[in-house]
């Protein structure tokens, strides 16, 4: 294993003992409204700087870019750190048992390493570029589906961004009527992993941030998935939009999506 894949798992551990404890004892939890249907908890932020105290100790001039903490500038910009601490806190602060740490690291710009895991469940989900995604240990892979008939896909509503709410429903309604079923469960990151793991067959979600993807990327990719933009093309890290599952499956859903959306979603 790539020893900085062991260090990202070690952090995730790390965070995971502070927001397990603080899921079992609720009255510690302090809520706070970041934005709009924007929260923070004071254990987002213990479980981001357990989880930067953890990669600091091994790598002191690495650099990291934390959801809650900003930016940490180390001297070696080889090597960068992006962390969600808690992806789905609104779960969190609910008492619904369904979140996740998110952890990736690039390195000279390229995505390297990543872990999320699921510290309810002590799932934890892991991708080292060219060596395959696992899941504890196992192998993963996306599911084979290559059309929309019979599918389950996951999906996050644009609950920061409602003004796309019209394009949102509009999709959403194209895509419910040709798929199974859909799942909105509250973790993008969960929701990345669980493609990855086979559990839902895809994913589509508006306005999604850099920090609560980048490791379900890697996932995502070394389990044979294919993420996209709206588009069809690989600008989802600028747009936040994004698309994935089997190869021919992230295609049937841009397709189905494309006719429904403003342009500003299309760039
Ligand atoms: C949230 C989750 C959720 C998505 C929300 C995000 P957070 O992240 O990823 O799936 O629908 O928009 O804010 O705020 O819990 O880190
Ligand atoms: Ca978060
Ligand atoms: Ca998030």
């Amino acid at each position: 294993m790539h020893p900085m894949l062991n260090i990202a798992i070690r952090a995730a551990r790390n965070a995971g003992k502070v927001i397990v404890r603080a899921f079992e004892e609720p009255n510690k939890i302090e809520v706070q409204q970041k934005g709009s249907n924007d929260l923070v908890t004071n254990i987002d932020k213990d479980a981001e700087a357990v989880i930067r105290d953890s990669i600091l100790k091994s790598y002191p001039d690495h650099c990291i870019v934390g959801e809650e903490l900003g930016e940490h500038k180390g001297s070696n910009t080889d090597y960068q750190w992006i962390i969600d601490p808690i992806d789905g806190t609104a779960n969190f602060v609910k008492g619904i048992p369904h979140f996740a740490v998110s952890i990736a690291l690039k390195i000279k710009g390229r995505l390297d390493q990543a872990v999320i895991y699921d510290p309810i469940r002590g799932e934890l989900f892991t991708a080292s570029r060219g060596q395959g995604a696992q899941l504890n240990n196992k192998r993963l892979r996306v599911s084979k589906a290559n059309e929309l008939m019979g599918t389950i896909l996951a999906t996050s509503f644009p609950n920061k961004h409602k003004h796309h709410l019209e394009a949102y429903t509009k999709s959403f309604q194209a895509l419910f009527t040709q798929t199974a079923d859909m799942r909105r469960a509250g973790s993008t990151a969960l929701d990345l992993a669980y493609v990855a793991a086979g559990r839902v067959d895809g994913f589509y979600a508006i306005g999604l941030k850099p920090w609560e993807t980048i490791a379900g990327q890697l996932i995502v990719k070394e389990a044979g998935g294919l993420l996209m933009d709206f588009a069809g093309g690989n600008n989802f890290n600028e747009s936040g939009n994004l698309v994935c599952g089997f190869p021919k499956l992230s295609q049937a859903i841009v397709k189905e999506l494309r006719p429904h959306l403003t342009d500003t979603l299309l760039r």
